[in-house]
């Protein structure tokens, strides 16, 4: 039985044709900077966002990383939103690594002006000096949900106004530009440094960039070199990045579109918290729900939870768990409508299973 793979839009493989222009890459030694597949990658990245210069790097966390390390002090505090992936998701790195410590803005994911005016430290020698705010768009946690623009220009001008670096999370930019009409730089204006990944909607097997004025991403290919993180070769990755970016921009609508129609039938299912209005890119997170008291009901709705996530796994649908009771759907390059509409007769026809 070929499994439908809903756990995450970075299960995709390369297409043929990426394949195919992957074994035809020009490459160079890339520590050396002779790799001219990654200098032209990192060349387009730049142009797209924006942004003076790009770092071609292997994963989303690795500029997440760079732009903590090379923005904050050892005892710094950086504010971020609800379950921020560079806070909640990358092995505890800011604190091992750049010696920071987090403040969450907000409890939606996405914060506004005033929340982050709360979240900013006075200053004072006893108090962690806040010097960094990162946002992220679209943010997966809570959905795939996209930073609303207003919000965004106001948290950019109120951190402005207190003097901190701005950083953007934009693992699923790509998504967020789809589901907005605005372009990627317009997206990434009012930030210091952005982080992209290849290697999630856009479908490429591996690679990240880190785009934001050239004395900074100078600073950053010396720590990506500490962190092991320079690559040789690295033309035959960078060459399947612009291959996705050629061509898997677009298609993105098409995975949203999936997504918003998978979570009405979710939606449907008795016990499911979900509101498919607020599915506006490629991710749909819903909810187990269960009347009762509280501790009863915490209990039931999480073995609900496991026991539908196995279910569905027998019936050849694989779903993330992201907590006990949370559950997350994820459509990519690698399921086709067809699939994504089988996918949620079985996970409708399992949620009902559960509910009895
Ligand atoms: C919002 C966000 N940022 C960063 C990352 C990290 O990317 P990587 O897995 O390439 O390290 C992810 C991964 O899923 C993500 O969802």
């Amino acid at each position: 039985m070929s499994l439908i793979d809903l756990r995450s839009d970075t299960v995709t493989r390369p297409t043929p044709g990426m394949r195919q222009a992957m074994s035809q890459a020009e490459v160079g030694d890339d520590v050396y900077g002779e790799d001219p597949s990654v200098r032209a990658l990192e060349e387009d990245v730049a142009a797209r966002l924006g942004k003076a210069a790009a770092l071609f790097v292997p994963s989303g966390t690795m500029g997440n990383q760079l732009a903590l390390m090379s923005q904050t002090r050892r005892g710094d505090e950086v504010v971020v939103g609800r379950q921020a992936h560079l806070a909640w998701y990358e092995s505890g790195a800011g604190a091992a690594l750049s010696g920071v410590q987090f403040v969450v803005a907000g409890d939606r994911g996405w914060f506004d002006a005033g929340e982050l005016t709360q979240a900013i430290k006075p200053v004072a020698y006893h108090l962690p000096r806040t010097s960094l705010v990162a946002l992220e768009n679209t943010h997966n946690a809570s959905g795939g949900r996209v930073f609303p623009r207003a919000a965004v220009e106001a948290v950019a001008e109120t951190a402005r106004k207190h003097g901190l670096a701005l950083h953007l999370d934009g693992a699923r930019l790509w998504h967020a530009a789809a589901a907005t009409g605005l372009s990627p730089s317009a997206l990434c204006e009012p930030f210091d440094t952005v982080s992209v990944c290849f290697s999630k909607g856009l479908g490429a097997p591996v690679g990240s960039a880190l785009v934001g004025p050239t004395d900074l991403i100078v600073a950053c290919r010396r720590l990506r070199k500490m962190l092991g993180g320079g690559m040789r070769q690295a033309g035959i990755l960078a060459v399947a990045a612009s291959y996705a970016l050629r061509h898997h921009l677009e298609r993105l609508a098409e995975d949203h579109e999936r997504a918003r129609s998978l979570a009405e039938v979710l939606a449907s299912a008795p016990g499911v918290r979900l509101d498919p209005s607020c599915v506006e890119t490629n991710i749909v997170v819903f909810e187990l729900a269960h009347e009762g008291a509280a501790s009863e009901r915490d209990g039931t709705a999480s073995e609900r939870a496991a026991r539908f996530v196995r279910l569905a796994r027998e019936r050849g649908v694989l779903v993330s768990q992201l907590s006990a009771t949370q559950l997350r759907v994820v459509t990519h390059l690698d399921v086709s409508a067809e699939q994504v509409t089988r996918a949620g007769q079985i996970l409708s026809d399992a949620l009902r299973e559960v509910a009895t």
